[in-house]
């Protein structure tokens, strides 16, 4: 296993201590809360722990039903007690950019209907300034071209639809994904978060404002819990 891979199943694990038997648990997508989802697998077979997931993505799906981890409708259930997700960037105001695995859309449902958000990530994802990684936005396959070029226009930096070989990225949402190339100079996220949302086109962004509550961290000296001071967990 690589150090960074090893990292990124630290901080997996490590995010399970916020677990408890009862709740309903909101399931990221990504590399990193990959060893969340095996985890709570292991929990509920050896230590008889109770939960119920929502998955962010179809990936997590089976990956949830692979390890058996009962699933759940999220307009079946009243709310989450908490989602553990991953971020490709987070900055000292725990604002996030998501959407480098394409299930930002699913993720940013999932999020707003959880108390709580638990962040799982290595020390690689921590910046000053949101922006080096290129923001990812979920936007409709019709006349992705010209949503793009408005993106561009609006955000003026250059703007690529994502590709998997010759053909566009589909999420699990049917819409495709625009990356945005804007460099480390996102200083106001919500401004921008709006901005975005306002063009038509575009179904969702992966700012992430205002709703991670912690950071589960892996680094070099170990696993970190940061606590955001303006968030919903002490
Ligand atoms: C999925 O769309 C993303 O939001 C992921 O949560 C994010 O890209 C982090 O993924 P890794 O843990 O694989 O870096």
């Amino acid at each position: 296993m690589s150090d960074v891979e090893a990292l990124k199943k630290e901080a997996g694990i490590a995010a399970c201590a916020y677990v408890r038997s009862g709740m309903n648990i909101g399931l990221g997508t990504g590399s990193t809360v990959k060893h969340t989802v095996v985890e709570l697998g292991r929990m509920i077979h050896e230590e008889g722990l109770e939960i119920v997931g929502v998955p962010t993505s179809l990936a997590t799906e089976k990956l949830a039903l692979e390890v058996g981890i009962p699933l759940v409708k999220l307009s079946e259930i009243d709310g989450l007690d908490i989602v553990i997700d991953g971020a490709d960037e987070y900055d000292p105001n725990f604002q996030l950019i998501k959407g480098g695995g394409a299930a930002l859309l699913r993720e940013k449902i999932v999020a707003q209907e959880a108390k709580a958000m638990i962040i799982v990530a290595d020390d690689r994802k921590k910046v000053q300034t949101l922006g080096a990684f290129p923001l990812p936005i979920e936007i409709t396959p019709f006349a992705h071209q010209a949503t793009i070029r408005v993106l561009a226009r609006t955000l003026d930096c250059r703007v690529n639809c994502r590709m998997a070989g010759d053909n566009p990225v589909i999420t699990d949402n049917g819409n495709m994904i625009a990356d945005a190339h804007c460099g480390p100079s996102i200083t106001q996220p919500k401004v921008m978060e709006s901005e975005i949302l306002n063009i038509a086109g575009v179904v969702q962004v992966g700012l992430f404002n205002d709703m991670c509550d912690v950071v589960v961290l892996a680094g070099s000296n170990g696993v970190e819990t940061l606590v955001n001071p303006n968030g919903r967990l002490e």
